[in-house]
């Protein structure tokens, strides 16, 4: 969290003014308060002197409190509470404040800020060379479902990754800021589920209902796939933001296994755009009418209780059946259930080989490990 003090003294201007038309607009907006109230406009007119002059100075404060007759302390108390003021000079093109706290900072974004002092400058709140940029780290800025996020200006930037802010970073800094759109990096809108709604459907439609991308499956909408795949040769070994290609792989690929069945799950649950496989195709496997102890699909690594109930519409109850499909039954149920391959990652073939043989024991002398 930074610490919230005015500016040293020696860039500290000896006064402030609003503009002409700020002042009428100051005026308006004071007048919309009731009388005895106008106190009410000490945010509004703070954030207008900051679009102003960049910045709130010491001045400014004190000329708000003179303007709706409050003591300095009542207006520094408020300025200096609120990340949204800047205190002190910051980037003329971008002041990029990125949230620490704990839903941001488990989805990644001390990466960011590893990016931002490897891109902008080593100390928060400290202009780089150019004077364009600057960052800092701040509080929850309540966007938590859509971490990790920044904020720039008055806009959000969310669901981001290390490239995707590089990218927005880079607009910002060549003026062009306005090229990215605030909200969510990713293809969903608000913060709605990714791919669309999963729950309070109507049962005729929770079966059609497209299935969720991961967020990770999900594409950043506005980074163009240099970004993506652009090697930091000028990193340090030890920066853990900017990572290679190969690296980001490796990590999403071990975040995947980490993330494991429930979110193998989430990755089945919708797609938009990906038409699903039709179930008159000649190559969806063969189903069985239910047996009165259908083995335990769970067992296999992927499949979690929804991914085991929607085997079970098809007709899929048991391990001999998964072990036995062939390349293009596997290639159908990925395609149903929108896995993008994971069946063949995942290798639920040899793993329903294995407990169909010989159950959890069988598995473990394959696998080394229990299942699941
Ligand atoms: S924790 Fe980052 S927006 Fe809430």
């Amino acid at each position: 969290m930074s610490v919230r003090r005015l500016a040293e003294e020696n860039v500290q201007p000896a006064a402030f003014a609003f503009s002409k038309d700020n002042a009428v607009w100051a005026k308006a907006t004071i007048k919309k308060y009731p009388k005895g109230r106008e106190q009410s406009a000490v945010i509004p007119l703070l954030m207008r002197a900051q679009e102003q002059d960049g910045w709130v100075t010491k001045a400014a404060i004190e000329s708000v409190a003179d303007m709706l007759a409050m003591p300095y302390i009542r207006v520094l108390e408020v300025a200096t509470f609120y990340t949204q003021f800047q205190l002190k000079p910051v980037g003329t093109r971008a002041h990029v404040q990125v949230c620490g706290t704990t839903p941001c900072m488990l989805r990644g974004s001390e990466d960011l800020i590893s990016l931002c002092k490897k891109r902008i400058h080593p100390n928060p709140l400290t202009p780089n060379e150019a004077g364009t940029l600057s960052w800092e780290e701040v509080e929850c800025q309540g966007t938590c479902v859509n971490a990790p996020m920044v904020m720039i200006f008055k806009d959000t930037y969310e669901d981001l990754t290390v490239p995707q802010l590089e990218y927005i970073i880079d607009r910002f800094d060549a003026g062009k800021g306005s090229d990215v759109k605030p909200g969510p990096q990713i293809d969903r809108i608000f913060s709605a589920p990714v791919g669309g709604p999963t729950t309070l459907l109507a049962p005729e439609k929770k079966a059609a209902a497209p299935r969720a991308k991961k967020a990770s499956d999900s594409a950043a909408v506005s980074v163009p796939p240099s970004y993506a795949a652009r090697p930091k040769t000028d990193a340090p070994e030890t920066d853990p933001t900017l990572k290679t290609p190969a690296t980001a792989k490796a990590e999403s690929a071990a975040n995947d296994k980490i993330a494991g069945d429930t979110k193998a799950e989430g990755g089945a649950k919708a797609a938009v755009a990906v038409a699903k496989p039709s179930l008159e195709d000649k190559n969806r496997p063969a189903g069985i009418a239910k047996p009165d102890a259908p083995d335990d699909l769970k067992l296999i690594s992927g499949v979690g209780p929804k991914i085991e109930g929607t085997l079970h519409e098809l007709g899929i109850f048991t391990f001999a059946q998964v072990a036995g499909w062939k390349k293009a039954e596997r290639d159908w149920v990925d395609g149903y259930l929108n896995f993008k391959g994971r069946i063949e990652r995942d290798d639920w073939v040899k793993q329903a080989k294995a407990l169909a043989k010989g159950g959890e024991a069988e598995y473990i002398k394959v696998f080394g490990k229990k299942p699941r």
